[in-house]
């Protein structure tokens, strides 16, 4: 199959929207990062977008909307504290989990009775669901495993030959996904942290909870409310170190490293006297996370075997910084 790059105008979104009412899976940009979409209802043509990126079958789709009534139509029981943190962030990077009604097919909601729900903030996106007229099931555009995509090229470099399509609507913005929490009575709980974070949330709800697999390796018998959290994610080739000390000490340990192909990943405000590569991953944790996942594939684009990242402060949205930087790094942290 050839995979032909549409550009986000009029006649782009319109074939796009053609191909998702004919159950084909077509790459959209997102806000967050670009997505794999197929039509949510449609058990064949979810089946595509499992198949397109080698994903595990029981790893749940998050469901895009781009009008807040298509909520009612696909979840019940619906507390009327996520009505108002719909109200609040939508159109926005985060998913509500909610109890699912029988319209939307197992095979979305990984044989799970919740499905995640989320309406983007990226216009393109929006437009392409309301053309389509219906509800776009789309994890991250990447192959299963890989750093998820923040531009169309990096899309097409994982699903050349595999998908039919991709919008480009150039860079995503956030860079990286879509927060991800679930309601228990008036507490929130935050499965998957992103842009909109705990500080943010603590402005609708009294309480909210971070989950233990944010920060944690799970244990095998461990209660995993995300399935996500519990695969192997955002890896590239190379070996990923995190390095928790300050700026002189992580510039000693780089220093002592006798080996050829190894980065060293710092701050946009800080130099370190060093004959390594060294990357700028910015100074800001939402300029960090902008650029996470593209600075994850360039290391492979450039061939490193290991790279060692200062450790990302882990308030507002740098836990979602943290949290996927300890994933891709197979939570090799090492403390100085
Ligand atoms: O920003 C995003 O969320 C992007 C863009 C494309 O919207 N999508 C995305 O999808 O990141 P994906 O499939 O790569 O990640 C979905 C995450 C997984 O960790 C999954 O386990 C969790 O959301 N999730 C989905 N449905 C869930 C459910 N019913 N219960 C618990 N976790 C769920
Ligand atoms: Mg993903």
């Amino acid at each position: 199959m050839t995979t032909k790059m549409l550009t986000a105008d009029n006649a782009g979104i319109n074939e796009a929207a053609l191909l998702l009412k004919t159950g084909e899976v077509v790459a959209i940009p997102t806000e967050t990062v670009y997505g794999l979409a197929a039509n949510a209802l449609d058990e064949a043509a979810v089946s595509k977008i499992f198949i397109a990126k080698g994903r595990p079958q029981d790893n749940p789709l998050i469901v895009h909307i781009s009008d807040i009534g298509m909520l009612d139509e696909l979840c019940t029981d619906i507390p009327d504290i996520a009505y108002k943190v719909a109200e609040h962030f939508w159109p926005g990077p985060l998913t509500l989990v909610l109890k699912k009604k029988s319209i939307i097919p197992s095979v979305t909601s990984g044989g799970l009775d919740t499905v995640g729900i989320r309406m983007p903030a990226d216009i393109t996106a929006r437009e392409i669901i309301s053309k389509a007229d219906i509800p776009l099931a789309a994890p991250s555009a990447n192959l299963s495993g890989s750093p998820s995509p923040t531009s169309a090229n990096r899309v097409f470099a994982d699903m050349e030959g595999r998908i039919p399509a991709i919008v480009d609507g150039g860079e995503s913005g956030v860079g990286v996904e879509s927060t991800v929490i679930a309601f228990e009575g008036d507490t929130i709980r935050i499965l998957r942290p992103g842009f909109v974070c705990k500080e943010d949330l603590l402005d609708i709800a009294e309480n909210v909870v971070i989950d233990d697999g944010v920060l944690k390796m799970l244990d095998a018998d461990a209660v995993v409310r995300s399935p996500g959290m519990k695969y192997k994610h955002y890896s590239p080739s190379a070996d990923i170190f995190i390095i928790d000390s300050d700026e002189k000490a992580f510039e000693n340990y780089i220093n002592k490293i006798d080996e050829e192909n190894v980065c060293a990943v710092i701050f946009g405000n800080e130099n370190i006297n060093t004959n390594k590569s060294v990357i700028k991953m910015g100074t800001e944790s939402v300029e960090m996370a902008h650029n996470l996942f593209e600075i994850l594939r360039k290391i492979d684009d450039e061939k490193f075997k290991k790279a060692y990242f200062r450790c990302p402060s882990r308030d507002g949205v740098g836990l979602a910084v943290y949290n996927r930087l300890l994933r891709a790094a197979a939570f090799r942290l090492i403390r100085l």
